[in-house]
């Protein structure tokens, strides 16, 4: 997915893959002209799954060309914690074989959601 990132302006590649019931899908960063119209590869994913009828997220993947690996942005991991609970497992994979496990809520404490609504 990193290959097929659109990234022409900062050419910083991400890929992100989601496991939800039982599939894979996929998305990869997408940026435009106009920089702020820019979508994370994590967010393209969950399009991705959502268009697919799938909401409840069991793993996801990102995989950057940095080390340290690169984690999903504030934005991106507020779209996560609408499908995903705090024990989510998140794994960030990056340049040289680096690889960091996780979850949405190490990654996101005190996650803002529908139960504050
Ligand atoms: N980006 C992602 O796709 N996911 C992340 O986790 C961090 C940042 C993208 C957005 C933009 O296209 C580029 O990386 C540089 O910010």
């Amino acid at each position: 997915m990193r290959r097929r990132a659109y990234a022409p302006y900062s050419r910083f590649r991400v890929g992100a893959a989601l496991l939800a019931g039982g599939e894979v899908f996929a998305g990869a960063n997408v940026e435009n002209a106009s920089y702020g119209l820019t979508v994370c590869a994590e967010r393209s994913a969950v399009a991705a799954m959502v268009a697919a009828g799938a909401r409840r997220l069991e793993a996801v993947v990102v995989a950057s060309g940095t080390a340290p690996p690169t984690p999903p942005c504030g934005m991106c991991l507020q779209t996560l914690a609408e499908f995903g609970g705090p024990a989510l497992p998140v794994v960030l994979l990056g340049a040289r074989g680096t690889r960091v496990e996780t979850t949405l809520g190490a990654l996101l404490p005190m996650a803002f959601g529908r139960r504050f609504l």
